[in-house]
């Protein structure tokens, strides 16, 4: 694991773009997996600033995205496939028929399998991008779930319904599932990028990297990825 320390919020923010944009750099058609969540917003918004200045071409870049809430269609305004929209790719030159995320409304049957087929189609990920959820939750991986799940449903926790209640009207109107790519499949991405922040994340830190390997900390496992970056903020980084 190879840990860099930002000094706030915009450093972390810089330094995770930077290394996206490497990537796009060193292989134009590279196959990024990206995050929702709060914490990438910044960087989102400085790759945005990048592209407009010229300096990195989306034109064959693949996306996957992490996860979307089961149930929510696209056009709803806290489906992951509209914040993808609204914070990158409305504002980048990346063909629509590259962007994936996982469909909220198709059946738990067959989403996960067909989403795992589409990424291994376009040759896997070249660098996922990740957050932390404050119980070491990663794409929608809750504690407790298997390492080697590929796609799947999952039944969220109290916890992320709560933490997530905060973008919606209501704590009830908070999706109780999620189709997320699994474990697995995080693991099987060549590169795993972690941006982190905040005091309020400096606890699942010290826990998930500097503590053992668990199911009950599903980002543990990451210890064991050969090329896993960590890109924390002072604050994120306190406890260790
Ligand atoms: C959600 C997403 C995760 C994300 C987490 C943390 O649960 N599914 O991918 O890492 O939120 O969000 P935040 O960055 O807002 O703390």
């Amino acid at each position: 694991m190879k840990l860099i320390r930002a000094t706030d919020y915009q450093d972390m923010s810089r330094k995770a773009a930077n290394i996206i944009s490497a990537q796009i750099i060193m292989k134009p058609n590279a196959v990024i997996g990206l995050a929702t969540g709060s914490t990438p917003l910044g960087l989102y918004a400085q790759l945005i600033d990048w592209y407009r200045k010229g300096d990195i071409d989306f034109s064959q870049v693949t996306t996957v995205n992490l996860d979307e809430y089961r149930g929510l269609p696209r056009t709803h305004d806290q489906s992951y496939w509209y914040f993808m929209h609204k914070n990158l790719f409305d504002h980048i030159n990346i063909k629509p028929e590259n962007v994936h995320v996982p469909n909220g409304m198709a059946s738990a049957e067959t989403a996960g399998a067909e989403y795992d087929a589409l990424i291994e189609q376009a040759g896997g990920i070249d660098l996922q991008l990740l957050g932390i959820g404050s119980d070491g939750h990663i794409g929608f991986n809750e504690p407790g779930s298997a390492f080697e799940l590929g796609t799947h449903c999952v039944d969220l926790t109290e916890k992320t319904i709560s933490d997530n209640a905060r973008f919606f009207a209501s704590i009830d109107e908070v999706p109780k599932q999620a189709y997320t790519m699994g474990i697995k499949s995080i693991m099987q991405a060549r590169k795993v990028l972690m941006v982190v922040n905040g005091v309020n994340k400096a606890e699942i830190v010290r826990q998930a990297f500097f503590g053992p390997v668990t199911p009950e900390v599903p980002a543990s496992i990451l210890q064991m990825h050969p090329d896993f970056t960590l890109i924390g903020d002072a604050e994120a980084l306190s406890h260790i």
